[in-house]
């Protein structure tokens, strides 16, 4: 039996120099897609893995989110007394139960595998999920469900993958797996960044992963790595000498919403899937071409 995976690491902490100067005052991950921040459907695919406290590692400069999650009184009351209903619905449906969410100030940018031994102590004992929330993931069945229903199939680690684009590969965590047989495979090896041509598979790491709480003790002592950033692909390929690593390549579409291009597109496609504004986006869209 795997024990259930409850709580979810979002680190958020990130300048987004690449969505500089909108992220200079609002989080990159509080940019909206059509008419909602990025965490709001970061939060809402989490819900739907099952997932019941979320642990935000943050910045400076990052009230914002905090703020978002809090109730908003005089939006809510000025909203209820023009009954707008269904904009007041909009309004409080991301708002956790009192408790559901932590916040931890990650107070260095020193990397990813950094923020996430940030969250050592909230997490405790037990297998816990990592999202990345630049990579907004358009799916029939939500990716992180997509990666707990693998995890509860093979158990031990769960990292989502998927190709990456002709001559990326560098840019991204890439993994080694134990053969090709469907969408879950045993995994062999991983590498941040490497360097062109070296790829051990052109597989790169999406931003889901499901991992079991021994990868903190890892990255308590770890040497920095790509970038010279403590790493959390040299964690967990560390952790890999002790436990099993699954590979999931999963059913979807990743956009990068750290990147211009990436949110635009993402923009776009989630109009695109809103039955409300289906009809008025493509129209918009084919005026523009
Ligand atoms: C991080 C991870 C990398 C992963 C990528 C996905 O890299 O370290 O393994 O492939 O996110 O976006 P970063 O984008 O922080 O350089």
């Amino acid at each position: 039996m795997t024990k259930r995976v409850r709580k979810a690491v979002l680190p958020v902490a990130g300048l987004g120099t690449r969505v500089l100067p909108g992220a200079k005052t609002t989080p990159k991950n509080m940019l909206n897609v059509v008419d909602r921040p990025i965490l709001s459907y970061i939060v809402e695919e989490a819900r739907a893995a099952g997932i019941e406290h979320f642990v935000f590692i943050v910045g400076r400069g990052q009230n914002a989110i905090e703020d978002y999650f809090d109730s908003s009184p005089e939006i809510e009351q000025a909203l209820e007394a023009k009954k707008k209903t269904s904009i007041l619905e909009e309004v409080r449906r991301d708002l956790p139960q009192p408790g559901e969410m932590s916040f931890i100030r990650q107070m260095a940018p020193l990397g990813l595998g950094h923020a996430v031994w940030c969250a050592r102590d909230v997490i405790g004992d037990e297998p816990f999920a990592v999202m990345l929330p630049d990579m907004l993931m358009a799916t029939e069945r939500p990716a992180l469900a997509q990666a707990v229903d693998a995890y509860e199939k093979v158990g031990g680690n769960i990292v989502v993958v998927e190709p990456a684009p002709e001559g990326e590969a560098h840019k991204y965590g890439i993994v080694a797996l134990d053969g090709q047989d469907g969408r879950l495979n045993r995994m062999t090896g991983m590498v941040e960044k490497p360097a062109p041509g070296t790829e051990p598979s052109n597989l790169f790491i999406s931003g889901r992963y499901i991992l079991q709480p021994e990868i903190f003790n890892i990255l308590e002592t770890q040497e920095r790595g790509a970038g010279g950033e403590i790493q959390l692909t040299d964690g967990m390929a560390n952790l890999m000498a002790k436990q099993d690593f699954h590979a999931l390549e999963y059913e979807g579409v990743t956009y990068d919403c750290g990147d211009k291009i990436g949110l635009l597109r993402a923009n776009v496609a989630f109009a695109l899937r809103r039955p409300d504004l289906a009809d008025a986006a493509r129209q918009a869209i084919q005026e523009l071409l």
